[in-house]
C-alpha cells in the first residue's frame, strides 16, 4: 500500500497546485491515504478552518503542521475539533491540538505523527523522547506509522531517522522547503528523506517574493515577506510503499513537478 505525502503548501499558489495535481497523483500512485503539510497554507503562515476543510474536501486524509502552527490565531478555536489536523507533538503539554492521529482506510489503521526539531527552532520538548512515547502508543493499534519531522538541521533529521529506524514506516522531513535527493530505505525498514520540499511558488525564495528576501540580505533591515504570486509554480512530495502487515517500507520515491522537471516521480 502507498502513502502519498505533499510538502509544505505555500499560500494560494500552493493550494492551486494541490487541487490541480492531486487527481493525477492519486491516479498514478493509488495511495490509501494522502497527507499534506499545511503550515504555510494561509498566505504563507498558518492555516485557517476554511483551508483545512478545503483540503479535506479535495481528498486529503490528514494535515501536518510545524513552527507556523499558531500564526493564524483562529486555529486556537478550531484545532481541537479538526480531527485530522496534527501539530508537532512535542509542543508544550498545555497547547491545544494533538500530535498523533489515527486514520482508517481499507480496513487498515495508519498512525500519523508530527514532531518538530529543536536545532535553529524553538526549544520545545525532546522530539526523540516524544517519539518513543508515541510509537509505544501507536504500536498498540498498528504497525503502520508515518512521521513528518519538521526541522531545520539536516543532522537532526538524519539522527532522528536513524533513531527510529525499524520502529516506524516512514520519516519525511519538512520545513526547509527545498527537496533533498537522499530518499532511501534505512536498513531496518524505515523510509527516509531529509526534506520533501514545498508546493507553491517556483520562482520565489522558499515561496516568498525573491526581491524582498534579497533586500533583507542587502540591507539587514526588517522586510515584509509576501508569497510570490507572479511566477511559475511547483509541487514537491513523495510516495512511500509499505508492507501493510509488518509496517516496513518497501520503496520511497520523490515527486517533483515544475517546468524544469515536468513530472519527476
Ligand atoms: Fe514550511
Ligand atoms: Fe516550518
Amino acid at each position: 500500500m502507498n502513502i502519498l505525502f505533499i510538502g509544505d503548501i505555500v499560500g494560494s499558489p500552493g493550494r492551486d497546485m494541490l487541487s490541480s495535481y492531486l487527481p493525477r497523483l492519486k491516479d498514478k500512485y493509488r495511495p490509501i491515504i494522502t497527507v499534506v503539510n499545511g503550515e504555510n497554507a494561509a498566505a504563507g503562515k498558518g492555516i485557517t478552518e476554511k483551508i483545512y476543510k478545503e483540503f479535506m474536501n479535495l481528498g486529503v486524509q490528514a494535515i501536518t503542521l510545524g513552527n507556523h502552527t499558531w500564526n493564524k490565531k483562529e486555529i486556537i478555536d478550531f484545532i481541537d475539533d479538526a480531527n485530522y489536523l496534527i501539530r508537532p507533538a512535542n509542543f508544550p503539554e498545555n497547547n491545544p491540538g494533538k500530535g498523533i492521529v489515527f486514520v482508517k482506510s481499507n480496513q487498515l489503521e495508519i498512525a500519523i505523527i508530527n514532531l518538530q526539531g529543536r536545532t535553529f527552532l524553538d526549544p520545545h520538548d525532546d522530539p526523540f523522547k516524544k517519539a518513543d512515547e508515541l510509537i509505544r502508543i501507536a504500536k498498540k493499534r498498528t504497525n503502520i506509522i508515518f512521521i513528518d519531522f519538521h526541522a531545520e538541521a539536516t543532522s537532526e533529521k538524519q539522527a532522528f531517522g536513524w533513531y527510529v529506524d525499524g520502529r516506524v514506516s516512514a520519516v519525511v522531513g519538512t520545513h526547509t522547503h527545498t527537496q533533498t535527493a537522499d530518499e532511501r530505505i534505512l536498513p531496518e525498514g524505515t523510509a527516509y528523506i531529509t526534506d520533501v520540499g514545498m508546493t507553491g511558488p517556483y520562482d520565489g525564495i522558499l515561496g516568498v517574493e525573491k526581491e524582498s528576501v534579497i533586500n533583507r540580505f542587502l540591507s539587514n533591515m526588517p522586510t515584509r515577506f509576501e508569497v510570490d504570486k507572479k511566477g511559475r509554480n511547483q509541487l514537491n512530495g513523495c510516495v512511500i510503499s509499505i508492507d501493510q502487515t509488518s509496517g516496513k517500507a518497501i520503496d520511497i520515491k520523490r515527486i517533483l513537478i515544475n517546468e524544469d522537471h515536468p513530472f519527476y516521480g
